[in-house]
């Protein structure tokens, strides 16, 4: 195997999402490339903090525990999220508001909680959000919604974190494999309309492997990104039609 190149050499990085398919990949470049990371996820894994990050005061907790262990940050990653489809008959407040819980708040305050700690390294944040942000798609609506949430959010955040040196940017993608897209096909409902789903469909066939999304995020965080901000990259396979 190719040694990786050495890009964040003692950087203090931040992953959520860390026990599961994208965020597992990334923060294991990361180490790779010679980062501090701290790993977190609600779910217990090896090496990974456990967190509930739409619980406000664990998440608070979590901004504190980390920069005392860290120093400070460089680059906070957001990976973590949740899709639950929903036909419009059984959408609930209660599904909307974790889904907006987990996908957009979480991060977005995330950002704030250790925006100080990025103007005063010149860092980034980067976040997955997904090309749900900007498309309709059917029994979607909670994720969708709270990915375009994240999405102008993360980019509000740019245009105010920018003037003070800190670059905040998303990746898009489509279809992924990893257990969020396996448990997906679950919560369809019986009578699916498949005509629907199919709108969504890459022009390269086939979900892509994590590594793919976690190259993207991997360059956003880099300095050769380092006149990229307010950017979405989208890694989708071509959904172009
Ligand atoms: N899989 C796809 O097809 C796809 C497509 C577009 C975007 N995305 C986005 O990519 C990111 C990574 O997803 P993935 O495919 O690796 O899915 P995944 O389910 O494997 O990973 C998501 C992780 O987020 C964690 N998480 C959920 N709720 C949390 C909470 N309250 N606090 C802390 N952690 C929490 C989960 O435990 C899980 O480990 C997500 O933001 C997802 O929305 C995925």
């Amino acid at each position: 195997m190719t040694a990786r190149a050495q890009r964040f050499t003692d950087r203090r990085v931040v992953v959520t999402g860390a026990a599961g398919g994208v965020g597992q990949v990334v923060a294991g470049l990361f180490r790779e490339e010679g980062a501090r990371v701290v790993a977190t996820d609600v779910v217990p894994a090896d090496g990974v903090v456990a967190c509930d990050l739409a619980d406000d005061a664990a998440r608070d907790a979590f901004v504190a525990d980390t920069l005392a262990e860290l120093g400070g940050l460089d680059v906070l990653c957001n990976v973590a999220g949740i899709q639950q489809f929903a036909e419009v008959g059984t959408l609930t407040a209660a599904g909307l508001r974790r889904h907006f819980d987990v996908n957009a708040l979480a991060p977005l305050l995330l950002a704030q909680g250790f925006s100080a700690a990025l103007v005063e390294s010149g860092g980034n944040v980067v976040s997955v959000a997904s090309i749900s942000a900007v498309m309709g798609q059917p029994y979607n609506t909670q994720y969708c919604s709270s990915k375009a949430a994240l999405l102008l959010g993360m980019r509000s955040l740019a245009v105010e974190l920018g003037t003070k040196g800190v670059r905040v940017n998303c990746v898009s993608p489509g279809g992924i494999e990893t257990p969020m897209i396996e448990a997906a096909a679950a919560g369809l409902p019986a009578d699916v309309d498949w005509n629907l789903i199919a709108k969504s469909q890459s022009v390269i066939p086939g979900f892509m492997p994590p590594v793919d999304v976690a190259e993207a995020l991997m360059y956003l965080a880099s300095d050769a990104a380092r006149s990229v901000t307010g950017a979405n990259l989208v890694v989708d396979r071509g959904v172009v039609w």
